[in-house]
């Protein structure tokens, strides 16, 4: 009896602490923020991606953009983030918003778009989207010149080419606070 009544003084606790962190949530974030950062649909490594970008953000968190072409166009796009809520809430947003466009597209995307689609960041989350933004623009810049590279080498005596970007390795990092 004692029990059960423990449980439910503890259920209750449970109940009031998730009521105020919501209520603090929905004080600082748009419902686009809340719903992409608590249900991202994109989030998850990709096996094999096409193109590939990882930048070490100043804030110490790092975003991963994963991207399966065809041709010139993203087929697919995932990401993978250790950082805050809002960065889960800004990559799945950017990876939703390049699926489908051409790689030129994607590239033209500002960090100020995905703050639009996103219906605003609070000031302190901005460089959350300027980090999203860096990583992809960092995966298409290494396809981009993979496949100039491959370019070079097929017309080079050798024929060698090494324009595969696919893998993890470098890691950039973005400048200072914004
Ligand atoms: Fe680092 Fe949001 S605080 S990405």
């Amino acid at each position: 009896m004692e029990h059960q009544e423990e449980e439910t003084n503890f259920d209750r606790l449970v109940a009031e602490l998730q009521r105020q962190i919501t209520e603090q949530e929905r004080a600082l974030y748009s419902a686009k923020v809340i719903e992409e950062a608590h249900n991202p649909t994109n989030l998850g490594r990709m096996a094999e991606p096409d193109a590939y970008g990882i930048v070490h953000g100043w804030c110490g968190d790092t975003i991963e953009v994963y991207l399966r072409l065809n041709g010139w166009r993203i087929r697919e796009a995932t990401f993978m983030t250790d950082g805050c809520g809002p960065s889960v809430a800004c990559g799945n947003m950017l990876t939703r918003l390049v699926r489908g466009t051409s790689l030129e597209e994607a590239g033209e995307i500002k960090p100020e778009d995905l703050i639009a689609a996103l219906d605003g960041l609070p000031e302190e989350s901005l460089h959350c989207a300027e980090l999203a933004v860096s990583t992809l623009r960092h995966a298409l810049e290494r396809y981009l010149g993979g496949q100039l590279r491959r370019g070079r080498d097929a017309a080079s005596p050798t024929g060698r080419g090494d324009g595969s970007t696919g893998e993890a390795g470098e890691v950039v990092e973005t400048g200072n606070a914004t």
